[in-house]
């Protein structure tokens, strides 16, 4: 059983992220524009303040108040495209319930859409020309080709289907290449028999948002399993800790191979985030 750890994969990259960063002599800035206060995105915000201060790459955070106005929204968004010192935006999510998720992501200029969430870099993510693509289901690829888990041929069950996960990773599953050339299915909360789906997956992927909702049975004997949630919870101490979407210790038995949380999937996207504002930098330069 392999844990698939984050760690041997992100320290080689960050090294050279750094020095490339530093030969080009111009500090990378982001921007997170954070609305509200949801502690899964205060969590992954905190840490690429702090890699992005390890490798030099500036993280700036501007808060606003969860009764911001989407008008509002758009005036910060439109001054950002403007900004030449901002070489990256990225929308930190939830958003209030009275914002247009999509208004707002539209807003953002494709060449500082670190997140590859704009229609402009999904569209090209399809197409295979992507300049960004998201962080998490690259994350995912990375952790595979890292571990030397083929993809070609096998089945790969992906519950979730965000746009920003469980859509492009399964785009990315497909692709004839390396990391691709998989037959994928997709599962969500309306999929009649979960379990005979998630039973059959070579690879199962879970991107739910609910703690520990994968438990042994879902798992096929000998299964690699990606967990991309990311979920706190309170212990029964009080303390607060975060957990995926998979019963990690009950499915260790089951599986020959897993992400753990934290230190698995959610590391890796920060390491690509902090790429993506370096892209970006050379894109708004050349
Ligand atoms: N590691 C990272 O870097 C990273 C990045 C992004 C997100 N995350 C984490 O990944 C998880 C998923 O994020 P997301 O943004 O993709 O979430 P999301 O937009 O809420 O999507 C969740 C998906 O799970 C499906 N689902 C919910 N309940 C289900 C059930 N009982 N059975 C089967 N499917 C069910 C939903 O189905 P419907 O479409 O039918 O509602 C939906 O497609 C969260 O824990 C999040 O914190 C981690």
């Amino acid at each position: 059983m392999v844990i698939l750890k984050a760690k041997p994969i992100t320290k080689d990259k960050y090294e050279l992220l750094s020095s490339e960063i530093r030969a080009f002599g111009v500090v990378p800035s982001l921007t997170v524009v954070m609305i509200g206060n949801d502690p899964a995105a205060e969590y992954y915000v905190q840490n690429l303040v702090k890699f992005g201060a390890k490798i030099g790459v500036e993280v700036n955070l501007t808060r606003f108040e969860s009764t911001i106005s989407e008008n509002e929204l758009i005036l910060v968004i439109n001054e950002l495209n403007q900004n030449k010192n901002v070489h990256g935006i990225m929308l930190q999510k939830p958003l209030p319930k009275h914002i247009d998720e999509n208004k707002i992501v539209n807003a953002i200029t494709p060449f500082k859409d670190v997140d590859g969430f704009h229609p402009y870099n999904l569209g090209n993510l399809f197409l295979e020309e992507s300049n960004f693509i998201p962080c998490t289901p690259a994350a995912v690829l990375e952790i595979l080709d890292y571990y030397q888990i083929a993809t070609t041929g096998k089945h790969i069950v992906i519950i979730g289907r965000s746009n920003i996960v469980g859509k492009p990773l399964a785009n990315l599953f497909l692709r004839k290449d390396k990391t691709g050339n998989a037959t994928v299915t997709i599962c969500h909360s309306k999929t009649d028999n979960l379990v005979s789906i998630t039973s059959q997956a070579d690879i199962l992927v879970a991107a739910i948002g609910i703690p520990e909702f994968v438990e042994p049975e879902m798992i096929k004997e000998g299964a690699v399993v990606i967990d991309v949630g990311i979920n706190e919870i309170e212990t029964e101490t009080g303390d607060k800790i975060y957990v995926g979407d998979v019963a990690y210790e009950a499915c260790l038995a089951k599986c020959s191979a897993i992400t753990p949380v934290p230190g698995g999937v959610g590391s890796v996207t920060t390491y690509n985030l902090l790429k993506n504002v370096f892209v970006a930098l050379r894109l708004n330069y050349a």
